[in-house]
């Protein structure tokens, strides 16, 4: 059977990765999540001050970004691949409120994102891959078979993200969320180098009122589609 790529795009908390994984479990394709690698790299920043509360030093990160090397690993009990930064897994670090408060800036660097589009684009050289993210049907797999983009209005995103973090025991209110998705929204959108913008031949999946059985079953249906052409 032939094997494909997909795609799966959209602004934060769109539910994306949860797809993201199932499907490539129920496909046995890889799994990569690629705001993992923006956050692993916002991560690395912060641990060496090069970003903090009202200062980035960009310059920095750029001239470090060779000591940056990012892995993944299949956690069995999980089910997902884990990221791994120069060795250290850091799959729960990087979800809290402060490394995604960062993230954003981080990501509109081209230095940073020549890095990591280069690193995604070799995962999937051999296809069988689903990939989430927010340019990855537009730069990074631009001929990929099968291309998902997801929306959901900003306050049903806030309010999962902000259920996520409540029973991770993170301390937040959901005001602090909203902010967080809408700023990341802007942000994400609007900067200069590969913004977020739903590819031509890319399927819209509007989530808001979905159960993510039927958004898997939709995605398979259109994949055995694909990949029996
Ligand atoms: O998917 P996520 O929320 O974990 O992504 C975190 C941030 O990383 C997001 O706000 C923007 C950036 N990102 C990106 O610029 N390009 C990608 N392919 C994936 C994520």
């Amino acid at each position: 059977m032939r094997k494909i790529i997909i795609a799966i795009d959209g602004f934060s908390s769109t539910g994306k990765s949860t797809i993201a994984k199932q499907l490539a479990n129920k496909l046995n394709y890889i799994y990569v999540d690629t705001g993992a690698m923006y956050r692993a790299v916002t991560y690395f920043a912060l641990e060496h001050n090069f970003i903090g509360v009202d200062f980035f030093h960009s310059e920095k990160l750029i001239e470090n970004l060779d000591k940056i090397i990012i892995t993944f690993k299949f956690n069995d009990i999980k089910g997902f691949a884990e990221v791994y930064l120069n060795g250290e897994n850091i799959e729960n670090t990087i979800r809290t409120l402060k490394v995604s408060q960062y993230v954003s800036p981080v990501a509109t660097l081209s230095e940073v994102r020549r890095k990591l589009v280069e690193q995604q684009q070799l995962m999937g050289k051999d296809k069988g891959i689903v990939m989430d993210g927010r340019d990855i049907g537009t730069v990074v797999f631009p001929d990929a078979e099968l291309k998902i983009y997801m929306i959901a209005s900003a306050e049903t995103r806030a309010q999962r993200r902000f259920k996520e973090l409540k029973e991770r025991g993170d301390n937040l209110t959901y005001e602090d969320v909203l902010e967080n998705v809408t700023t990341r929204d802007r942000i994400d959108s609007t900067r200069k180098d590969s913004p977020l913008v739903k590819a031509e031949d890319a399927i819209e999946i509007d989530n808001s009122k979905l159960t993510i059985a039927d958004q898997l079953d939709t995605i398979l249906n259109l994949a055995s589609h694909n990949i029996s052409k």
